[in-house]
């Protein structure tokens, strides 16, 4: 992990409220794994304060992306950034998707959470022992972004489904997973996207068989285990900060049901 000041390369507008911002690091873009988070400065004064999380989408040294969702002061500041400015970032951090070889993988992206879920996919499907598919979901057309890129991977199949039915199959990730884990003999799935999605895949993959990972969103201070705001309740009763013990936990670790 390492704090520095990196130059904006691209803030793109890619739709709606979702932006893809490119950024020079010689340091993340070559010490990234996937499922690692940076913290980004929204501003040069004290107004926000605090960092804001963004997992990392991609790197091809020595440059990375992230791709965020306007939902309030500190990613609306974010996206009137232009090529040229500095923002300061702390990162990598948090830990990451395991390695998997050999292995039928169903990786899961709900909305926003697509971000680290594509460069889980460009890390598994690199690995030719396996084979990876896609359920990616969100709440319409207008939301499932990134898809063109996500074509040219080397996925198995793309199931997709939106709340509206406007593109895919209406209803929601969690939907048809169990007949599409039976189907295609699936041994381990890897999701990104809201708690309350992981609440119904919680249920939904119960007696599955399948080793089951995910990477989970908490409000984060710090980013780097100080300041306890990103804890969360386990199945033991004990608590895990998602900085640092994740963002990636296994599902069954916590605790959903309170
Ligand atoms: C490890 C990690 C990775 C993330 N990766 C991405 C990413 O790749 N792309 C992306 O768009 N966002 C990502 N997020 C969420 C992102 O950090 C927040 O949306 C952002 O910090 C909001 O800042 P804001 O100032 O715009 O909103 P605020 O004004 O701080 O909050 C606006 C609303 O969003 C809610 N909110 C803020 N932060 C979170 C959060 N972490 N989880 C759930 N709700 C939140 C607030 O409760 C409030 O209702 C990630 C969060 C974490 C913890
Ligand atoms: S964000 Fe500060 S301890 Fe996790």
């Amino acid at each position: 992990m390492k704090e520095e000041a990196c130059p904006i390369v691209e803030n793109r507008n890619i739709r709606k409220n979702y932006f893809l911002m490119k950024l020079k690091s010689d340091y993340v873009s070559t010490h990234a794994r996937a499922g690692n988070f940076i913290m980004l400065a929204a501003s040069k004064t004290t107004e926000p304060l605090l960092k804001r999380p963004f997992g990392i989408l991609r790197v091809k040294p020595p440059f990375f992306c992230i791709y965020y969702e306007i939902v309030g002061k500190g990613t609306e500041l974010i996206s009137s950034l232009k090529p040229d400015d500095t923002v300061n970032i702390v990162g990598p951090l948090g830990n990451s998707f395991p390695p998997i070889d050999n292995k039928n993988i169903l990786v899961v992206g709900g909305g926003r959470g697509i971000a680290p879920i594509y460069y889980a996919i460009e890390d598994y499907t690199s690995v030719p022992s396996n084979n990876v598919f896609l359920i990616y979901g969100a709440r319409s057309k207008d939301d499932l972004n990134l898809l063109e890129e996500i074509e040219t991977l080397s996925l198995k199949k793309i199931f997709l489904f939106t709340d509206d039915g406007s593109k895919g199959k209406k209803g929601f990730v969690t939907t048809d997973i169990r007949e599409i884990i039976d189907e295609h003999n699936i041994d381990v799935t890897v999701s990104c996207g809201p708690d309350a999605m992981f609440e119904t895949l919680f249920h939904a993959l119960k007696g599955m068989g399948t080793e089951n990972y995910v990477s989970m969103e908490a409000l984060m201070g710090c980013g780097f285990g100080i300041c306890h705001s990103c804890v969360v309740k386990t199945v033991t009763g004990d608590y895990k900060k998602v900085c640092t013990d994740g963002p990636v936990f296994r599902l069954e670790e916590i605790a959903w049901e309170q």
